[in-house]
């Protein structure tokens, strides 16, 4: 399981760079009117982890700031997210000291519907706060969603950029015998980038080894 954003497995090197640059404030954020991470791919290629680590490693990169972030996770469901929106909208407004920053985390952020969608522009807005999302249809967010973010590319990485991973687990799952690239590769290509479906397949090869 990936315990820092830098364990997780990212579609090129272009995707790990601009994480880094992002969490380390080396590429300043939020800044230039950009204050949400967008995590787009489909399902399984771990998008919500991703999420979850860079809540807990931005602030852990430098020096623990923002100090008092307030992270606030927002469940997002089909229909009419007025309501969702305008309770947002109230947590954004509240700062407890000067330092403070709302960080909120929108999981499936497409779910919003175009209403919601549209306010989601202003709530990005107010200051002090910072933004990140999840989505398996970046097709369904808005553009000024979009523009107001920086896009994290989690698409499907080739199979060769799990190899060194899936030998690890394999180790985990007490599988001694080396595995040749020629017979992973092909069962991690396809898995399409779904992390549990790779999980799942090795573990059925481990048994299958233990034979
Ligand atoms: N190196 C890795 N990169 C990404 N996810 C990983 C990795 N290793 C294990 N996982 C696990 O794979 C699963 C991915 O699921 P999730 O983050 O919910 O994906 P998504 O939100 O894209 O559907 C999680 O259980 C995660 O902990
Ligand atoms: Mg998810």
């Amino acid at each position: 399981m990936p315990k820092t954003y830098q364990d997780i497995v990212y579609p090129s090197a272009a995707a790990a760079a601009l994480v880094h640059n992002l969490v380390t404030n080396r590429m300043p954020f939020p800044a230039n009117g950009k204050n949400g991470l967008l995590i787009y791919g489909p399902s399984g290629t771990g998008k919500s982890t991703l999420a979850q680590l860079l809540v807990q490693d931005i602030p852990a990169a430098r020096g623990g700031r923002p100090v008092f972030a307030v992270t606030h996770p927002i469940i997002t469901t089909g229909g009419n997210n007025a309501s969702l929106l305008q309770s947002m909208r109230k947590k954004a407004e509240t700062l407890f000291v000067m330092e403070d920053l709302n960080l909120f985390i929108l999981h499936e952020v497409d779910l919003l519907g175009n209403a919601a969608m549209r306010s989601m522009k202003s709530v990005m807005d107010m200051p002090c706060t910072m933004f990140v999302m999840t989505t398996n249809d970046i097709s369904a967010v808005e553009n000024g969603v979009k523009s107001r973010s920086h896009l994290i590319d989690m698409t499907a990485p080739p199979a060769a950029q799990w190899l060194n991973q899936a030998r690890q687990h394999l180790a985990t799952l007490g599988v001694t015998k080396p595995v040749a690239d020629q017979e992973l590769l092909p069962l991690i290509a396809g898995c399409h980038g779904d992390v549990r479906e790779i999980l799942t397949q090795l573990q059925m090869l481990a048994l299958d080894l233990a034979a």
